[in-house]
C-alpha cells in the first residue's frame, strides 16, 4: 500500500463535502462521489453544496485539486475512499447498514473489474459496534474477490466534529481515531492525518471494534455530563437561594471534573449525542448487558425538555402568545434535530399556545421543520411586539444577548448569556 496522494470521498453532505475540501485544500487530489447530481454540480462550480462556515473559503482555496462525480469507478484511481454516507438510527436504536453498503459495494466491484489491489476503504459514518467486521468486510471480500488485510485495507475513521465548526474540527481535533484490519492500513491512513492536520492531534490506533465502541462512547460520555448538569439544575431550581451556574463553575474548577459541558443550559440534540448514546445502550443490551449510565443520560435529557416545557405552561395562559428564540441544537447551524426549542414550540403548539419562533441559523427556506411555525424573520420586531408574553432563549446564540425586548415581555433564559 503506496502513502496517499490521491483521495476520493464518497457522499458530500454536511460532513463529506468538508472533508473533501479540507483535503484538497492539504494538497491532496480529492475526487469527490454523490449520488446526488446537485451536490456533484456544484462542486464542480466551485460553490459548498451544503451550509457550513468556512466551506466556501476551503473549496476555493483547494479549487485545483477537487472535482466532484456521480460515477464510482472514478475512485479506483485513487489510494483511499472515504465513506461518509447517513447511517440513520433504527427503531431499536442501532445504526442502519444500508447507505454504506450502497456507496461502498460499486466501488469495491469497480476495483474487482479493474484489478487492482492495495485500496483503502475507509468507513467514516457511525456503525453500529460489529458492523464493519461483520457486514461491511464480509461485503466487501465478496464484491472485490480479495482478502481484507491482503488484498485491500480497510479502518473505520469517525469524525469528532460540531456542525457550524466542521472544517476547523476536522483540521485541529484533540483526538483522531483509527480503527484497522492490519497495522499497514492504519499506518497509511495515519502518515495522511500526520499531513493533512494542522495540529498534533492524538493519534488512536486499534481495532476495528475498539474504534467503533470509542465513538459512540467519548459521545455517550459528554451527554451523561450534560444530563448531570440538567438533573442538577433540576433539584437547585427547588431551593430560592441556590444558583446553579456557581454551583457548576465551582464543581468544574476542579480539574479532575472540569468545565466543559459544565454548563446549565437545557437537553442536548443534534445529529450524533442522541443517537450514539442510545446506540451504546443497544450495544449492551444486545449482549445482554445493562448500560444504566447511558440509559439514564437519555432519560434526564428527555426530562429536560418536558420540564422547559412545564415551567413555561405555569408562566403563560393559553391566550397568550410564547415566542421561542433559538431551533437549533447549538449555535452555528440550521440543524434542528432533537433540538430543545424545536421540542418546546411544537409541543406548545400542539398544546394550542401562541408561537412565534425565531433562529439565527434554522430559517423555513433551509429548514423543513421552521415551517409549522409563525416566524420571526428579525429579531428587532420583538421590541414592538407587546403581545408577546413570555420569550424562552433556548439555544444560547450569543446574538440573543443584545435583543430588546417589548416591556410587557417576560425573558426566561436558561443559559447565562
Ligand atoms: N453531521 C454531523 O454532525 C456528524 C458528526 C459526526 C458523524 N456524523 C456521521 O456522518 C455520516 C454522514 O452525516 P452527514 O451529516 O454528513 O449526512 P448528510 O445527510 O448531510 O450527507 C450524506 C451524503 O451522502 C450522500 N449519499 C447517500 N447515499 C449515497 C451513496 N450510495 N453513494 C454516494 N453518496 C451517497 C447523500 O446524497 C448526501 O450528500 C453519518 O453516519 C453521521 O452519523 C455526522
Amino acid at each position: 500500500m503506496k502513502p496517499i496522494q490521491k483521495a476520493s470521498v464518497c457522499g458530500l453532505g454536511k460532513l463529506g463535502a468538508c472533508i473533501a475540501a479540507t483535503l484538497a485544500q492539504r494538497g491532496f487530489e480529492v475526487v469527490g462521489i454523490d449520488i446526488d447530481p446537485e451536490k456533484v454540480a456544484r462542486i464542480n462550480a466551485g460553490q459548498p453544496p451544503v451550509e457550513e462556515p468556512l466551506l466556501a473559503e476551503t473549496i476555493t482555496a483547494g479549487r485545483a485539486r477537487l472535482r466532484a462525480t456521480q460515477d464510482y469507478r472514478e475512485a479506483v484511481a485513487t489510494d483511499v475512499t472515504f465513506f461518509i454516507p447517513p447511517s440513520p438510527s433504527l427503531p431499536d436504536g442501532s445504526f442502519s447498514n444500508e447507505f454504506l453498503l450502497r456507496a461502498m459495494q460499486p466501488i469495491a466491484a469497480a476495483v474487482r473489474a479493474q484489478g487492482k489491489s492495495g485500496h483503502l476503504f475507509v468507513c467514516s459514518s457511525t456503525t453500529t459496534p460489529g458492523a464493519v467486521d461483520t457486514v461491511l468486510i464480509p461485503m466487501l471480500e465478496r464484491e472485490t474477490g480479495g482478502v481484507c488485510g491482503r488484498d485491500f485495507g480497510v479502518c473505520y475513521n469517525p469524525e469528532f466534529i460540531a456542525l457550524g465548526n466542521v472544517v476547523k474540527g476536522l483540521l485541529e481535533p484533540d483526538l483522531v481515531l483509527i480503527g484497522e484490519s492490519d497495522p499497514q492500513s492504519g499506518a497509511v491512513l495515519e502518515a495522511l492525518y500526520r499531513r493533512y492536520n494542522q495540529n498534533q492531534p492524538n493519534i488512536a490506533r486499534m481495532s476495528i471494534i475498539s474504534a467503533e465502541l470509542t465513538k459512540i462512547s467519548l459521545n455517550s460520555y459528554v451527554t451523561m455530563k450534560i444530563s448531570f448538569t440538567n438533573q442538577l439544575r433540576m433539584i437547585a431550581e427547588q431551593f430560592p437561594k441556590a444558583n446553579i451556574h456557581q454551583i457548576l463553575d465551582a464543581i468544574g474548577s476542579d480539574s479532575r471534573v472540569g468545565r466543559k459541558y459544565l454548563r446549565a443550559g437545557l437537553s442536548y440534540g443534534g445529529p450524533c449525542f442522541p443517537r450514539d448514546n442510545r446506540l451504546l445502550a443497544y450495544t449492551a443490551r444486545q449482549l445482554n448487558l445493562d448500560a444504566p449510565l447511558a440509559e439514564a443520560a437519555d432519560k434526564v435529557n428527555h426530562r429536560a425538555n418536558a420540564d422547559l416545557f412545564e415551567r413555561v405552561c405555569r408562566l403563560v395562559s393559553k391566550t397568550d402568545t410564547v415566542a421561542v428564540l433559538g431551533l437549533t441544537y447549538k449555535p452555528d447551524t440550521y440543524i434542528t434535530e432533537e433540538a430543545a426549542g424545536l421540542f418546546l414550540a411544537q409541543q406548545l403548539k400542539r398544546n394550542g399556545y401562541k408561537v412565534v419562533v425565531h433562529d439565527y441559523g434554522a430559517r423555513p427556506e433551509i429548514e423543513p421543520s421552521v415551517i409549522e411555525f409563525e416566524h420571526l424573520a428579525d429579531p428587532a420586531t420583538l421590541a414592538q411586539r407587546a403581545d408577546i408574553k413570555l420569550a424562552v432563549i433556548c439555544c444560547p446564540w450569543p446574538q440573543y444577548r443584545s435583543v430588546k425586548f417589548a416591556p410587557a415581555t417576560q425573558v426566561l433564559s436558561p443559559w447565562k448569556l
